[in-house]
C-alpha cells in the first residue's frame, strides 16, 4: 500500500518521509490521512452574565489550514477557541467538526469525539508532572483505547520525529521549555486529530524556542497537512499562517462564512 502526503503550498503529492519504514514492513500510524473539511461555525454567541463577548461568528477552515486568532487581551479569543474545541457550549450557533454536528453529541459521545478529533495546545504544556515524556503522549492514546505496545509505538513515532527521542524517559520538569511544549504536541497528535487548537502555544517561550515552534507548526503542515487553529499575540506567528481572523467587538472582521473560508 502506498502513502501519500499532500504539500499543502504547492499542491503536490509527495512521498510521506517514512514510506521507507513502511516498505521495510513497519506499521506507521501516522501515515492514515483524513480528506475532510474540518470546522465550520456558524453565527456563534456567547455571553458571561451580562458580558457579551461573542455576538454571531461564523468561520470555515480546510484541511491543512493554519489559521491564526487574533485580537486584544479579553476579545474573546479564548472563548471561541474552547467552543471550536467543544470544551463550552455557545448560547446560539452550531459548530461543526470533521462533519460531526457538535450540539448532537451527548456528553459522553463529545468526550470521545473530543479525545479523538481535537488536539489541543496551551500556553502552559499541562503535561502530568508524575509521568514521564513517553507516558504523557500516550494518555489521550489509552483514553482512546489503545493497549500499551500500541500507544508506545505512536508516542516513539512522534518522539522520534520531533527530535525528543532521548528524553522520552524524563519527566516534565527535567525538559526545557520548548522541550515540554513538544511533547505537548506530541500529545496532541497521538491521536490524529482532526485539528490542532492551540492557545497562545508559544506565550511562554525564548523567543529562539517560540521560532522553532512555530517552524514546527509548519512542517506539521507540510508533512502531515494537519490543520492548526492558533490564538496568539505573536506578530510573527500569525502573519506565518494561512489566514489571520482577528476578533473585534465581538465578530471577525468581515465574518461571514464565505469571507472567512480558505476557498
Ligand atoms: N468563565 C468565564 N466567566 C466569566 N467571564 C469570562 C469567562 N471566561 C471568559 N470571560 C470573560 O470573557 C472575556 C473574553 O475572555 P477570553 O479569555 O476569551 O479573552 P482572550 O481574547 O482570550 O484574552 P487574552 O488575550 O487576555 O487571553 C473577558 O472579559 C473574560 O474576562
Ligand atoms: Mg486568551
Amino acid at each position: 500500500m502506498e502513502f501519500h502526503v499532500r504539500i499543502q503550498a504547492c499542491r503536490q503529492t509527495v512521498p510521506f518521509p517514512s514510506e521507507a519504514r513502511q516498505q521495510q514492513g513497519k506499521k506507521d500510524y501516522l501515515c492514515s490521512l483524513n480528506e475532510k473539511t474540518v470546522i465550520r461555525a456558524e453565527n456563534i454567541h456567547k455571553s458571561f452574565g451580562n458580558l457579551e463577548v461573542l455576538k454571531g461568528i461564523s468561520l470555515e477552515i480546510s484541511k491543512g489550514e493554519i489559521v491564526s486568532v487574533v485580537g486584544a487581551s479579553g476579545a474573546g479569543k479564548s472563548t471561541l477557541l474552547h467552543i471550536l474545541g467543544t470544551l463550552d457550549k455557545p448560547d446560539l450557533g452550531t459548530v461543526n467538526i470533521d462533519g460531526s454536528e457538535i450540539s448532537g453529541l451527548s456528553e459522553k459521545s463529545l468526550s470521545d469525539f473530543r479525545n479523538s478529533k481535537i488536539g489541543f495546545v496551551f500556553q502552559f504544556h499541562h503535561l502530568l508532572p508524575e509521568f514521564t515524556a513517553l507516558e504523557n503522549i500516550c494518555i489521550p492514546a489509552y483514553i482512546a483505547g489503545n493497549g500499551k505496545a500500541e500507544a508506545h509505538q505512536k508516542a516513539t513515532e512522534l518522539l522520534d520525529y520531533l527530535n525528543l527521542s532521548e528524553r522520552m524517559h524524563h519527566k516534565p520538569s527535567a525538559l526545557s521549555g520548548g522541550e515540554q511544549q513538544r511533547v505537548a504536541i506530541a500529545r496532541a497528535l497521538i491521536n490524529r486529530p482532526a485539528v490542532i487548537l492551540a492557545d497562545e502555544p508559544s506565550g511562554n517561550l525564548d523567543s529562539n524556542s517560540s521560532v522553532e515552534l512555530h517552524a514546527l507548526f509548519m512542517k506539521l503542515r507540510e508533512t502531515f497537512d494537519q490543520t492548526f487553529v492558533i490564538v496568539t499575540h505573536n506578530k510573527d506567528l500569525a502573519a506565518m499562517a494561512d489566514r489571520e481572523l482577528r476578533i473585534t467587538d465581538g465578530l471577525i472582521k468581515g465574518g461571514s462564512v464565505a469571507e472567512n473560508s480558505a476557498i
